[in-house]
């Protein structure tokens, strides 16, 4: 460690993983330690927003060691901590402000609310040290939807987003509607693998005058209602071709769109980020539209698309050295807008 390098802690509670991660200069995941609660929330086919918060308070302690341990430093070591204070579940982020709040108390280091959404996008930078904005960036993940436009760092202009239903959240309702379980994403992206995605044409909803936006509820009903339908004539469904036709359908819309805007918006740089970014088949199709268009594409790998603290470091990195800081009365904000401090 050097004199001037900057160590910051991150939490991350806003759902369903208890994290926390040390960063250092923004870029160098030093620990990314992730508790998840994936098989506690499974039992219900999605998450209980009180058992979160339970789970939160058990865990927080244990993991923000783990974090420190494993990055080698003590609190004395760290400048700043950074936490998700929004958007998310309100019990499930009140625990990690809570913690951060008080570790910033008790050290006497700034604390950094960092957005959960621009965790996301600046994922990106931990493994792509040559991606500087501006970039377009899809977020696609169980609550969110966005294209947003990455002027600078921290600097957003949402440009797109669902007018209903997440993408993620399309994932999980057509994965528990084919029996798959909960979180359908990755089940429906292995499934799809063994699937004909030309099966069943599913509808590509459009909007007209916003054509950014996204529509995911006309699909989830056209997938229910061709369950419904063969199940009427006594047909089987190949669960395979349902998953793989369902896929293809959301993939063709987040990629056409995000290529759109990066033309109109004379972007040269494509990002994505979230749980289904996680998603194999929408990075090869998206990684090859950019090639078709001559834009540059870069992707997390699956661990810093799904939530982690290493992305809320790598935020509030950026935050820190604009000097933004937040109060000790920072609170949790369920409903935070993107851009918002
Ligand atoms: O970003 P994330 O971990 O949490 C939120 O901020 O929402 O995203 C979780 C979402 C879930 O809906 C999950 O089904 C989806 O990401 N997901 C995937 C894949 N892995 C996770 N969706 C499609 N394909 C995947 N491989
Ligand atoms: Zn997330």
């Amino acid at each position: 460690m050097q004199g001037n390098d900057i160590n910051i802690l991150a939490i991350e509670t806003s759902c369903d993983e208890t994290a926390a991660a040390v960063v250092r200069n923004g870029r160098d995941v030093r620990s990314n330690i992730i508790s998840s609660q994936i098989e506690l929330h499974k039992l219900y086919g999605g998450v209980v927003p009180e058992i979160a918060s339970r789970k939160h308070i058990e865990k927080i302690n244990q993991v923000i060691e783990e974090a420190m341990n494993t990055a080698g430093l003590i609190l004395d070591d760290i400048d700043a901590i950074g936490v998700t204070y929004g958007p998310g579940l309100v019990g499930a982020l009140l625990v990690g402000v809570a913690e951060a709040k008080a570790i910033s108390f008790a050290t006497k280091k700034p604390l950094i609310g960092v957005h959960h959404i621009e965790g996301h996008i600046s994922a990106n930078y931990i493994e792509h040290r040559q991606l500087e904005p501006p970039f377009i960036c899809l977020i696609v993940s169980g609550g969110h939807t966005h294209l947003v436009l990455v002027k600078d760092y921290g600097e957003y202009e949402i440009i797109g987003r669902t007018r209903d239903d997440a993408a993620g959240e399309a994932f999980d309702k057509v994965a528990r509607a084919i029996g798959l379980g909960y979180p359908g994403g990755p089940k429906i992206d292995k499934l799809s693998k063994q699937g004909n995605a030309d099966t069943i044409q599913f509808p590509r909803a459009s909007i007209e005058g916003a054509p950014y936006d996204f529509s995911f509820s006309g699909l989830k009903s056209a997938v229910l209602n061709y369950l419904n339908s063969m199940e009427m004539k006594h047909e089987e469904i190949n669960r395979a071709d349902v998953a793989a036709s369902f896929q293809e359908a959301v993939i063709d819309v987040l990629v056409s769109r995000t290529i759109l805007a990066a033309k109109d918006f004379q972007m040269k740089q494509v990002a994505i980020a979230g749980g289904v970014a996680a998603n194999s088949a929408l990075k090869r199709s998206m990684s090859d539209a950019c090639k078709e268009n001559g834009l540059e594409f870069y992707c997390p790998s699956s661990i810093y698309c799904t939530d982690n603290a290493a992305m809320i470091g790598t935020a509030a990195y950026y935050e820190y050295i604009k000097g933004n800081f937040s109060g000790l009365d920072l609170n949790a904000v369920p409903n935070l807008k993107i851009g918002e401090r």
